[in-house]
């Protein structure tokens, strides 16, 4: 077994075939994942949300993200591992995007980066795929910006439609091997996903895009609560956590924890 590399995914585009990508942020998801035949890993900055307990994606660092990062490739045989560029990471021009990049890819041991944004870092995703290195983007709903759109908004209505599309098409020209498209209506995916030769990766973009990326933690039903509309829970993670963490609690609590297979004598 290889990696995949971004040229699979290319390949795969060309041959009309779909695939899935999940978030990781540590050794154990990765692993499961890698061995399930997930081709693609995003160390997403959703990691200020899932991992570190914050609002929004705003305050997490390339500090924070890399020993994430660290631990999905060590624990990954075959999956291609994304790092996210965090916030305050690229927006100031070409060489502060390059040189964050070089530290996902030198420190991290990161096969690819993602940074978020169409028309306005075209010049940072040529200047890091030119020094060899792969750019996802992702356009669209861009949560970082989220103070600047107002929210959690579905991008791509009416006439917004021309700018979703004309972000599409700058990512591709600079160079990106993939393009996140995130909240735009199904009919925009459908749209940017014929007209582009690279993958287009959806989430709450509709069928008709190349790949599908969720949150492990939504599509695993880890996280509680009324989630966006384009999760599907495929199971019930957090029930079961709960349900071990009751019963050993109890047990311990009844003195039925540890029994005499778990004592040394
Ligand atoms: O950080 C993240 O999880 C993401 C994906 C959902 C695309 O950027
Ligand atoms: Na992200």
């Amino acid at each position: 077994t290889r990696r995949v590399r971004t040229r699979d995914l290319i390949a795969a585009k060309q041959r009309g075939e779909r695939w899935p990508m999940l978030t990781s942020y540590d050794q154990y998801t990765a692993g499961i994942f890698d061995e399930a035949g997930i081709p693609v890993l995003l160390v997403g900055d959703s990691a200020a949300n899932n991992v570190f307990g914050y609002e929004t994606t705003v305050p997490v660092t390339v500090d924070d993200l890399l020993p994430l990062v660290r631990a999905v490739v060590r624990a990954t045989k075959r999956t291609l591992v994304v790092a996210d560029l965090p916030f305050g990471s690229y927006e100031e021009g070409p060489t502060q995007a390059l040189r964050t990049a070089v530290r996902f890819m030198k420190e991290g041991g990161a096969h690819a980066v993602k940074l978020e944004g169409g028309r306005r870092v075209a010049e940072q995703i040529a200047a890091i795929t030119g020094a060899g290195i792969p750019v996802m983007a992702h356009v669209g709903f861009t949560p970082q910006s989220e103070h600047a759109i107002g929210g959690y908004r579905v991008q791509g209505r009416g006439d917004a439609a021309e700018d979703v599309v004309a972000d599409a098409h700058a990512v591709a020209e600079a160079g990106a091997f993939a393009v996140v498209l995130e909240m735009v209506t199904s009919e925009v995916a459908k749209r940017i996903t014929h007209d582009l030769p690279i993958p287009t990766v959806g989430i709450g973009a509709g069928p008709d895009t190349d790949a599908q990326v969720l949150v492990w933690q939504d599509m695993a039903g880890l996280r509680t609560g009324k989630g966006p509309r384009f999760v599907k829970r495929y199971a019930d993670l957090a029930g079961v956590l709960t349900d071990a963490t009751k019963r050993f609690a109890d047990e311990v609590r009844g003195g039925e924890f540890p029994g005499p297979e778990h004592a040394f004598h």
